[in-house]
């Protein structure tokens, strides 16, 4: 699934011509550098589990969550935000480029994303929902407010249900929009598509406790990213310690992995190897 991911995003990697020197090159740049493509493959998990056919049409929604993840990353390492040096092995937008090009190729990925929404190739009943559930959880509801909370609270200590609520918002919400978006194009019934959500949350923490261990654990060349470059955030390695913080994210995949058998033997299987592949 991540080969066909990855060859459609390179295949339709956003694209505007005009007379800027660099523009198009730096809208691309981050695309083009990879990562592990999570979440598009989350929601492509769900549309191959529950009705391959619609895989084709599925792959732009997949690719819309990608650019907002990207945005996301690209206004993340700001000097505003984290001021991170570089991303996924390259130097970031800011960096290369200046911060007026990194604030502006975030801006066009979030509104690209929509744009693709609009013009998939399903009904329009369908592609309300995907942009109403993109909108919700990547915006005040969802990542922007866990974004938000993140920045003020550098350097100012927040307790367990505040620190869950943040990583709740500024992660797991888009992680399981997700698997909601993928339940919405294959048209789920709302009790199931209510329970895979849920499933998500619960991934969606999981995954941002990883990515707090791995700001200790890993080196840059790994991470591809710059470490130990949380020490004045709130995360769990700094709030419970690193073996806690590792214990805590097992105690979680242990339940989540319980909650995974209610779904059909085939999501099961695919969010297993996710897990495995990544979290573990
Ligand atoms: C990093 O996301 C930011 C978090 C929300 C933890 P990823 O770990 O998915 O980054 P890429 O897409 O693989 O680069
Ligand atoms: C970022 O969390 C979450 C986003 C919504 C972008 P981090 O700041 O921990 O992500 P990294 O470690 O820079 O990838
Ligand atoms: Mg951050
Ligand atoms: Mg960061
Ligand atoms: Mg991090």
């Amino acid at each position: 699934m991540k080969e066909l991911f990855t060859k459609h995003l390179n295949n339709h990697l956003p694209n505007i011509k005009s007379f800027h020197p660099f523009f198009n090159e730096a809208l691309t740049s981050m695309l083009k550098a990879g990562g592990k493509h999570f979440r598009a493959q989350l929601l492509l998990g769900v549309v191959e589990a529950k009705n391959p056919k619609l895989l084709p049409d599925a792959l732009d929604a997949a690719l819309a969550l990608e650019f907002i993840h990207t945005y996301s990353l690209i206004h993340d390492d700001l000097p505003a935000m984290d001021n991170a040096d570089f991303r996924r092995n390259l130097k970031t937008l800011h960096k290369t480029y200046d911060e007026a090009t990194a604030i502006l190729v975030g801006d066009a990925l979030n509104t690209e994303a929509f744009l693709l929404l609009s013009r998939l190739k399903l009904k329009d009943s369908i592609k309300i929902n995907l942009i109403q559930t993109l909108a919700f959880n990547a915006g005040i509801n969802g990542m922007i407010i866990g974004q938000a909370i993140d920045c003020f609270f550098e350097n100012k200590k927040l307790n367990l249900e505040e620190l869950k609520f943040l990583h709740i918002h500024k992660t797991a919400k888009l992680i399981a929009a997700s698997l909601k978006m993928g339940c919405e194009i294959c048209e789920l019934n709302s009790q199931e598509t209510e329970q895979i959500y849920n499933i998500g949350l619960k991934l969606g923490l999981i995954f941002q406790i990883n990515d707090d261990i791995i700001d200790v654990i890993m080196n840059e060349k790994e991470s591809g990213k710059p470490s130990k470059s949380d020490i004045n955030k709130n995360s769990f390695v700094n709030l419970l310690g690193l073996e806690q913080a590792i214990l805590h994210k097992e105690k979680l995949i242990e339940e989540c992995k319980n909650n995974l058998q209610i779904l059909d033997k085939n999501l099961t299987k695919t969010l297993f190897n996710l897990i495995t592949q990544y979290l573990q």
